[in-house]
């Protein structure tokens, strides 16, 4: 059996990356699962998050609610996991918090960064997948849905979001594969599959 790798998704929202972490899951037999809300008590932390009625949730204090969804998450899901010998493949991991409310909501990234470093201990995903598509398709998916809180967020938050990925992408290319998900579906899970191949060897 090999090593047990951990895979993180990251990408704008509509960008396809739920269907891809699925399909990837199941190629590699993988624990599938998801930040936030990837526990029971991630969910409860996700529908504060995500509720339009929220509206005055000040950025520190997101930032700290993301890293606890984490931490639960990284304690509840993911280390069993690889513990077991289970590869796991999750859609978002940290990286969106840096990218989110770093990034996007403007706080500093090394603060942010230093907080979840201590939520995620040494338990960082060993490959992130990130999934581009030029924006007016992502506009198109996103008009078909009703918005919650971060996809109301506006088009230069989202900006500064996608430049934040790319970045990160850039200063780390070890770590990173940026996968052009603009063509079809198979077209796509085809790529990843051998990229994660190619990186991993799973
Ligand atoms: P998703 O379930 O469509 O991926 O949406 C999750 C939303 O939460 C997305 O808008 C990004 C946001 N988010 C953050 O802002 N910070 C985080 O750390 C995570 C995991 C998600």
């Amino acid at each position: 059996m090999s090593t047990p790798v951990y895979i993180a998704f990251e990408g704008a929202e509509g960008c396809g990356k739920s269907t891809q972490a699925r399909r990837l899951a199941g190629a590699l037999d993988a624990v599938l699962t998801r930040e936030t809300g990837g526990t029971r008590i991630g969910q409860r932390l996700r529908a504060i998050l995500h509720d339009t009625d929220v509206t005055d949730l000040n950025d520190h204090a997101e930032t700290l609610i993301v890293a606890a969804d984490r931490a639960q998450h990284l304690a509840e899901v993911v280390r069993p996991a690889l513990e077991s010998g289970r590869h796991v493949v999750s859609d978002r991991s940290v990286y969106s918090t840096l990218a989110y409310q770093g990034y996007g909501r403007g706080l500093p990234v090394a603060d942010v960064r230093s907080i979840n470093v201590w939520a995620v201990a040494d338990t960082w995903p060993d490959l992130v997948l990130l999934l581009t598509v030029p924006d007016n398709v992502t506009a198109r998916r996103m008009s078909k849905r009703e918005l919650d809180r971060f996809e109301r967020a506006g088009d230069d938050f989202h900006r500064r979001v996608q430049n934040g990925f790319a970045e990160m992408a850039a200063a780390d290319p070890d770590r990173w594969v940026i996968v052009d998900a603009s063509g079809p579906i198979d077209k796509v899970s085809a790529t990843i599959r051998r990229a994660v191949s190619e990186r991993l060897g799973v």
